[in-house]
């Protein structure tokens, strides 16, 4: 019987990965080969260096993925990979290899938006269930995402400036704490306490999201503090960023739910590896007990491209097609 296999490609950032998925629902393989030690000796990723080793690295990573899932090209029925939004010069890489592969073995291809490739990577762990909201936080997002129905997308509210993720990545830097940030925050944070005050974002619409005050007001209390010679407690530091950022996320993210009541709540992106987001979010859907939570595992809340192969196979059915002139997109939109 013929299977229905999606080849996919994710290059957006700084991991190279390729996956074979089956139906949008099960993964045969899932290879990413991260660069986090490379740019970890630079404080944050480098564009130019992120490409070189993606082209170092794609061809590598797509033979493994097909050699674990124990297929050949040709029982592969299409290449999905993301256009967008993210690195140009790292997107172009997995760009370019999709479309070498698709046009060389005469498959379908297929261009995957980032974000909606983190937001199917639950149908890994659950069924979705129609209207749902999704909580998208990464490196370059922070969006609620109501879908009415497979396939259909409609942004709730977004960031008026920084992600919450770049927010969690500058605010580690400037404390000294290394590059990620998010999960060095998210760990130290545990070890804090109530000690500092910092402000809560405000926006003008009531479900846009902004950092770039809070993480203003960690490089101003930093200043204030060693202007003063007074040392800084990390951990204390960590732990009122984090709770600031999350407590603005979560009450615009419970104040969409009880406006648009959806049936379903997943979270989705890095940033949803949070520990502390995870537990608060389990508990405050405790007030809507109507609404199903589903929180992906942590393999699957960074970039992967099982992920692009669960949305991609959900685009494959809906007839998206990517021409042979597809080109990377930095900025793409929903
Ligand atoms: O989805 P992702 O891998 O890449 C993008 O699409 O941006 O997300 C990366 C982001 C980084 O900002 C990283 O610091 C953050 O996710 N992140 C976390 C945690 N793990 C990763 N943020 C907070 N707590 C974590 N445990
Ligand atoms: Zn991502």
């Amino acid at each position: 019987m013929k299977r229905n296999l999606i080849l996919a490609i994710e290059s957006s950032c700084d991991e190279t990965a390729a996956a074979v998925v089956e139906e949008g629902r099960t993964i045969c393989s899932n290879v990413v080969s991260s660069q986090i030690d490379v740019h970890r000796k630079f404080g944050g990723v480098v564009p130019e260096v992120a490409s070189r080793i993606h082209i170092e690295n794609i061809s590598v990573v797509v033979e493994e993925a097909l050699q674990q899932a124990q297929v050949s090209m040709d029982e592969i029925t299409a290449v999905a990979v993301t256009q967008g939004p993210g690195l140009i010069g790292s997107l172009h890489v997995g760009v370019q290899a999709a479309k070498a592969l698709a046009w060389y073995y005469d498959k379908p291809l297929v261009p995957v938006h980032h974000i909606i490739g983190h937001i199917y990577a639950n149908r890994f762990v659950d069924e979705l269930r129609f209207p749902l909201i999704a909580l998208v936080v990464s490196g370059g997002h922070t969006e609620l995402v109501w879908m009415k129905d497979e396939w259909s997308f409609e942004i709730l509210g977004t960031t008026q400036d920084d992600a919450i993720g770049e927010a969690f990545d500058k605010v580690a830097r400037v404390m000294g704490m290394g590059y990620p940030g998010g999960p060095a925050i998210d760990k130290a944070a545990r070890l804090g306490h109530p000690y500092y005050m910092l402000p809560k974002p405000r926006t003008e619409k009531p479900l846009d999201f902004s950092f770039s005050g809070l993480k203003s007001a960690v490089l101003q209390l930093l200043e204030r503090e060693r202007k003063k010679g007074v040392s800084i407690r990390n951990e204390d530091l960590a732990f009122a960023f984090q709770e600031a950022a999350l407590q603005t996320l979560l009450q615009k993210t419970m104040a969409a739910v009880r406006q648009f009541q959806p049936r379903q709540l997943v979270l989705a992106g890095g940033v949803a590896a949070n520990s502390r987001l995870r537990e608060m979010i389990q508990q405050q859907i405790l007030e809507t007990p109507q609404v199903h939570l589903t929180i992906p595992p942590l393999w699957c809340c960074t970039d992967n491209a099982a992920m692009i192969g669960a949305a991609g196979w959900t685009a494959y059915c809906h007839g998206v097609r990517g021409d042979w002139d597809l080109s990377a997109s930095p900025s793409l939109e929903f």
